[in-house]
């Protein structure tokens, strides 16, 4: 029998050969915004593993607008080359589709990696910015709130960066409005405490998101899909709730989103999360059946039956791993073979197949 889980899904003229995922994750490893042999490894394992779809980590589409120091950017002509040899090793290996995550990290930007605290910068910080001067946390630094140039300046940088992501070879870019970063602080009424058109009600929040997002479609190759995560929920009373994010998907489907990336979360840090196996897929569930778009549940999937189960019982059109695709970067051979289902490596690989098993090690063909 065939599994949901291994079936083919079209976005635009794109084919992921199966709906296993692997989620954007930060790598901290980059120099000057530049993705290095780390990241060749770190991708190019998951290549090789035959994940349907690959999401390079949170790329800053300027410095600034970087997490950290050690965070991907794509805006420059060294991490489009490096980026594109990343795409071009995965093409050699296998069928996975290579994605891009595209972010500005707003007023979570300039902070340091989390083996050395995650806090704020203290040797060669920036300015952040941000849709109103709240810090996330008190004693961080105040972000500057953006007016409208500066609106402007990070729509063209997000667009540039499109740019960059089709020329390197992206199969599908990704705009990261999740996590508490510029987009979701624009989304959230917690983080977004402006009077212009750009606050107050939910279409006034949503509306640099819209327009950022037409603005990355109409640039990326029609051909290619472009998706969104957003955080479904803040998870804190009075903040953005699932009912938000449906109505925000709905607008980003009228505007030719192929899909919605579910996760939820990290804006402020009184949120009151509840974890667990699956935890956010009732919101991909809701995102899906209500605003009739194609979604990725992501969060605690992490058994091959569970991910079959999702995508069986309608609660998302594919689903992505994280922190089980750091443990097991082979997750997608294994729940092939769990599932019943041929198992795709590269030749020199071939031999572990358990397929193979008891087979000769070594079939020689006679000269005629
Ligand atoms: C090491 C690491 C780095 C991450 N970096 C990103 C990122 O760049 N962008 C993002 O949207 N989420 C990021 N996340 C969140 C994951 O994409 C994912 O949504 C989350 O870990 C839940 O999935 P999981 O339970 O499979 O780990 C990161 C998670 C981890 C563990």
């Amino acid at each position: 029998m065939s599994a949901s889980l291994f079936s083919p899904l079209r976005l635009r003229e794109v084919e992921l050969s199966n709906r296993v995922v692997v989620a954007p994750m930060c790598q901290y490893m980059a120099q000057d915004g530049v993705p290095q042999d780390w990241h060749l490894v770190h991708l190019g394992q998951y290549a090789q593993s035959n994940f349907g779809l690959i999401i390079a980590e949170a790329t800053g589409v300027s410095p600034e607008g970087r997490i950290t120091p050690g965070c991907t950017g794509l805006y420059s002509d060294a991490a489009e080359a490096a980026f594109a040899r990343i795409i071009s090793f995965a093409r050699s290996v296998g069928n996975s589709m290579m994605g891009v995550q595209l972010s500005h990290a707003g007023r979570k930007a300039s902070t340091a990696t989390p083996w050395d605290g995650a806090g704020t910068l203290v040797d060669g910080a920036w300015q952040t910015v941000a849709p109103s001067n709240v810090p996330y946390l008190p004693g961080w630094p105040e972000p500057t709130a953006l007016d409208a140039t500066g609106m402007a300046q990070i729509k063209a940088d997000f667009v540039a960066a499109t740019r960059r992501a089709a020329r390197a070879g992206f199969d599908l870019v990704e705009l990261h409005a999740a996590h508490g970063y510029l987009l979701h602080e624009f989304l959230s009424p917690i983080t977004n405490q402006r009077t212009d058109a750009y606050g107050g009600s939910l279409e006034n929040r949503m509306r640099f998101v819209l327009e950022i997002f037409e603005a990355v479609r109409a640039e990326f190759p029609a051909e290619r899909p472009v998706i969104l995560r957003l955080s479904a929920t803040d998870w804190i009373e009075g903040g953005w709730h699932v009912a938000d994010a449906v109505i925000l998907s709905r607008e980003l489907a009228a505007l030719g989103c192929d899909m919605i990336h579910v996760s939820s979360g990290g804006l402020d840090q009184r949120q009151q999360i509840v974890p667990g196996a699956g935890y956010q897929v009732a919101f991909s569930q809701a995102i899906r059946a209500e605003a009739d778009i194609p979604t990725i549940a992501v969060g605690q999937i992490t058994q091959a039956i569970q991910a079959e189960t999702i995508l069986r019982t309608g609660q998302a059109d594919a689903i992505a791993l994280a922190r089980g695709a750091l443990w097991n970067p082979r997750w997608a051979w294994h729940a092939a073979a769990e599932l019943g289902q041929e198992v795709t490596m590269p030749a020199p690989y071939a031999r572990c197949n358990p397929a193979l098993r008891g087979k000769p090690f070594v079939t020689r063909k006679a000269l005629k």
